[in-house]
């Protein structure tokens, strides 16, 4: 058996329009590196961390933590060693402390000969999550660990449905390079809805996954609205709605907070026109002054994966 393994860990969107904390995707070329190792040295350990300031001490760390919670439950007789290459900001929406979280469990099952399954490895990355986000929720997780589209039926027990991916579904995201943390954006939330606004919620969201399973490419357009979360988190970010709006001019089935932002995501059929919507985006935040990155990414439906 291996000693040691590297792995992409993928970036996602949660949330993807009307389901909030249940629903979310994976993205395809943007993600971290990890190395995880076997040691003789008992316990957790994140010997290296590249690309951003974050903490090496695995109680503070979301890898840690996951890993921590999965070391605990299997005692297995040697320590891992975590090499972190993160290539996604902190607080930018796309996953970042999701992929992570992952990173160190996928890895460590590896090693250990997988005795976990993918539910099990998304139990013990929420709480290197909840440390991030200060709630334990997985539908960050959840897409990064099973690819393609996930539904988080319930997260205690932790229950997770795989929906299908439409074969011509392409993403454009833009990052707007301001930080928005994930508990802050949660906390202005208003803890009661309006039974209307629920209405077309639910109604939009069930529309959504059909649509997904019929690769209902005009539903999926028709499905695309948040009346519940987008109102108050849309403030957070600068000119989201002329984001949201050249997007859908230039041929997006529809757009959406990623996350909990600032990243805005939008879904397209087809390439060429996931590409016309990336030049609009890119136009319209050009005049800005603010700095920011644009990607086009096919849905990711293998999820994470090893690399050597
Ligand atoms: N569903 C979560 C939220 C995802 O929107 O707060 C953020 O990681």
């Amino acid at each position: 058996m291996k000693n040691e393994i590297k792995i992409f860990s993928p970036a996602t969107v949660a949330n993807v329009a009307c389901g909030f904390d249940v629903l979310g995707f994976c993205l395809d070329n943007i993600g971290d590196d990890m190395v995880i190792r076997k040691t003789d040295k008992k316990g957790i350990h994140i010997t290296k961390i590249e690309g951003f300031d974050l903490p090496f001490e695995a109680e503070l760390n979301v890898a840690g933590v996951s890993a921590l919670a999965m070391y605990e439950a299997a005692q297995p007789d040697c320590g891992f060693e975590i090499e972190i290459y993160k290539n996604i900001k902190p607080g930018s929406g796309i996953g970042s402390s999701a992929a992570s979280a992952v990173g160190s469990v996928f890895g460590m099952n590896e090693l250990l000969g997988r005795p976990y399954n993918k539910t099990e490895l998304t139990q013990f990355a929420i709480k290197g999550e909840a440390l991030a986000s200060k709630c334990e929720h997985a539908d960050n997780l959840a897409p990064a660990i099973f690819g393609g589209f996930t539904l988080v039926k319930s997260v205690s027990p932790l229950e997770i449905l795989e929906i299908p991916t439409p074969e011509d579904l392409y993403a454009t995201i833009i990052h707007p390079q301001i930080e928005i943390k994930t508990s802050e954006a949660r906390a202005i939330l208003p803890k009661e809805v309006a039974l209307e606004n629920a209405i077309t919620q639910w109604a939009n969201f069930g529309s959504l996954i059909h649509s997904l399973h019929t690769s209902d490419y005009d539903l999926i357009q028709k499905s695309l609205h948040d009346v519940i979360v987008e109102p108050h988190r849309s403030k957070l970010i600068p000119h989201y709605k002329e984001v949201k709006e050249a997007a859908i001019q230039h041929g997006a089935l529809g757009a959406g907070i990623s996350g909990s932002g600032p990243s805005i995501f939008t879904l397209s059929k087809g390439l060429e026109n996931a590409k016309n919507v990336k030049e609009a985006i890119n136009k319209v935040y050009s005049e800005t002054g603010i700095t920011f990155e644009t990607h086009v990414t096919k849905i990711n439906t293998e999820g994470i994966k090893i690399l050597n």
